[in-house]
């Protein structure tokens, strides 16, 4: 049986991807410190015989070294525990350059130890600062890229690392927005896509930062999903296995959503007369965001198969189904 370890496990996305694994047969290794990340998520998964979790800290060297002890050989090694919150980075960028940076350095060559043959690293469009070309491509990312913040320059930082292993053979995926089932709606920074949600299923006014002409490429959590497999070399269909290959690739639809946009779709899926209300723009804001994702398509034959309306319409659902989490 293929064994895979996945920090974050508790994560929005971490979760889907450790439930996907299961789903695919793996054995699972779950390590998440449950300070953004929470026990709710693996709710669906944490019974599972194959699945094993640790409430541990990437920081920790000493625990992370007896689980891998414990757990050696690994296949795969999927990395996505991180401080994530941008906020947070900026008033603490030495917890943030260890967490993102300096553990995610440590645990390449750790799982270089435990046999690992894929390291999946969890990059992010904020490695590519206020780019202003777009769409954006992975090369416009480098050492002279003005960050907003110590997130988006340690995930850049760690990106840059991971990429250039071979053994194991490195792989950095930048996601631009992410959206879907279980992504926390109640903090101030979280995505808009869930904050919008959440505004219109409780019946009060959407917030829209700004003018709400600014776009996003907005993309589905199973599309990401597929993605982290499919860079892994695994078949999501069937699990089936082929040879990863080392590099960063951008993960996105390649189609840019503005914010007003996005906002009138949420309110025609759950009540168009909703009232929005504009509100000052957010300090530090980007512009436009949009991703250019032919190097993924043509190294990993992936291709974004959720359509927004559809995307929406299935995490409205689910948050509709669980009212605990707004
Ligand atoms: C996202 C990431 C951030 C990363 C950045 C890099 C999330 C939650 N954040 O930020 O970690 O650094 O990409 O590119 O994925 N908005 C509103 N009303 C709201 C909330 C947001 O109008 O109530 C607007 C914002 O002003 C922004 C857009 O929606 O223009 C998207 O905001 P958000 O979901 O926070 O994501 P990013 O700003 O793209």
């Amino acid at each position: 049986m293929t064994r895979s370890v996945v920090t974050g496990a508790a994560g929005f996305v971490g979760s889907h991807l450790a439930e996907k694994l299961l789903e695919l047969g793996h054995v699972v290794i779950g390590i998440d410190n449950l300070s953004t990340g929470k026990a709710e998520n693996m709710e669906a998964f944490v019974n599972d015989p194959g699945f094993i979790f640790y409430e541990a800290d990437i920081r920790d060297r000493d625990s992370m070294e007896q689980i891998l002890d414990t757990h050696s050989p690994i296949e795969c090694f999927f990395h996505l525990a991180a401080v994530v919150s941008v906020p947070f980075s900026v008033q603490h960028p030495e917890i943030t350059h260890e967490t993102n940076y300096k553990s995610t350095i440590r645990l390449l060559s750790r799982s270089r130890k435990a046999g690992a043959g894929a390291f999946v690293h969890a990059g992010s469009a904020a490695e590519y600062g206020n780019e202003s070309r777009l769409p954006i491509k992975e090369e416009y990312a480098s050492d002279e890229t003005e960050h907003l913040s110590p997130y988006g320059r340690t995930k850049y930082l760690a990106s840059r690392e991971v990429a250039r292993s071979s053994n194991p053979c490195g792989v950095s995926l930048r996601c631009f927005n992410i959206y879907g089932p279980r992504q926390d709606p109640t903090s101030q920074y979280s995505g808009v896509i869930s904050r919008f949600i959440e505004q219109a299923l409780k019946g009060i006014p959407l917030t829209v930062f700004g003018d709400g002409e600014q776009t996003r490429d907005f993309i589905f959590v199973e599309d990401v999903i597929h993605a982290y497999l499919l860079s892994a070399g695994i078949n999501p269909a069937n699990g089936k296995k082929s040879p990863p290959k080392r590099g960063i690739y951008n993960v996105g639809r390649s189609e840019s959503i503005t914010i007003n946009r996005l906002a009138d779709i949420i309110k025609s899926i759950i009540d168009p007369e909703l009232p929005v209300a504009h509100l000052e723009p957010r300090p530090g804001d980007i512009r436009h965001s949009l991703a250019d994702i032919s190097k993924t398509v043509r190294t990993f034959g992936w291709k974004p198969s959720w359509d927004m309306k559809e995307g929406l319409k299935k995490t409205i659902e689910w948050y509709r189904e669980n009212p605990e989490t707004l």
